[in-house]
């Protein structure tokens, strides 16, 4: 089936100063998106300007089976996104991407997200049934703690920390991450980690997986230009050689990766 599309968009709502979630809906069938795959936007004002699609991640499936994105606004295509009024057609790419290996029904999921690296966490979140996952929330303060409301929804128990100290405990995701895992309440080796955010902060959650021997599932980002594997623009070091992020990932295990 192509992953070419077009979508109308149905809502593009600010949820927060900056940050907005837009709902997409296919004019054709296409594949079901799964947590921690993303979709390529044509995001152009007027001509090809700017040329290439951006890369945005699945945040949550609409009950009519529609993708919804949360993004923030950074530069010239999330300046015009954010403009887009409903009913605009939308070109789309995807879903595209590995996305997260569904936890084994007896481990207890822990998600770890930074900054908007919360977004495909939601997703995930909402993906798991057999258990009420913790999620870890990061962000530099309390105006950036994105999708509490969600993921309270889904039952998941969380745990914040800001960096300011404006919401939960003072300091980093990883800091309270390791608190937990420090004496958690079962044997640690029952935990499978997820992670999504600024590199320094999946490098923190990789090295302490690999530490405890704990199986885990970081999601990287780099500048793409292709989306599907083609260009080469999107390549990370690993062990086994030079991967594409967008094709071989964005989702990678713990030892599979050189941070
Ligand atoms: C797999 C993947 C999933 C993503 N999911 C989301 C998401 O769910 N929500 C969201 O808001 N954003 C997400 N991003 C980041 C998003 O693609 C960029 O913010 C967007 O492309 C910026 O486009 P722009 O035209 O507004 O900015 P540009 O004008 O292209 O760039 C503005 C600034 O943002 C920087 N930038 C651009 N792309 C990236 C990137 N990939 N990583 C870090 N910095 C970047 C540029 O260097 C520049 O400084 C994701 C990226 C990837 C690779
Ligand atoms: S963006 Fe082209 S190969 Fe990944």
């Amino acid at each position: 089936m192509s992953r070419f599309f077009e979508a109308i968009l149905i809502d593009n709502i600010e949820v927060a100063k900056g940050h907005f979630v837009a709902t997409l809906k296919p004019l054709k069938a296409v594949p079901e998106a799964r947590a921690g795959q993303f979709f390529m936007l044509g995001l152009r004002a007027a001509g090809n300007d700017p040329l290439l699609k951006r890369p945005f991640s699945l945040y949550r499936t609409t009950s009519d089976g529609f993708a919804q994105i949360l993004y923030r606004v950074k530069g010239r295509g999330t300046r015009i996104m954010c403009g887009l009024k409903p009913g605009s057609t939308l070109e789309v790419l995807g879903p595209l991407g590995n996305g997260f290996p569904p936890p084994v029904t007896d481990k207890q999921p822990l998600l770890v997200g930074g900054g908007l690296g919360i977004v495909p966490l939601v997703a995930l979140a909402e993906s798991i049934k057999h258990k009420s996952p913790m999620v870890f929330i990061g962000a530099g303060s309390k105006d950036e703690v994105l999708a509490q409301d969600v993921l309270s929804g889904t039952g998941a128990h969380l745990e914040i920390a800001t960096e300011d100290g404006s919401e939960g405990r003072p300091g980093f995701v990883t800091d309270i991450l390791k608190h937990f895992l420090n004496a958690p309440p079962s044997p640690v080796s029952s935990y499978v980690l997820y992670g999504c955010g600024p590199k320094q902060m999946l490098k923190s959650v990789s090295s302490i997986a690999v530490q405890l021997g704990l199986e885990g599932y970081v999601s990287l980002e780099e500048h793409m230009a292709c989306g599907v594997g083609a260009c080469m623009g999107c390549v990370v070091k690993t062990p086994a050689g030079y991967r594409r992020v967008c094709k071989d990932g964005p989702v990678f295990a713990v030892n599979e990766i050189v941070l």
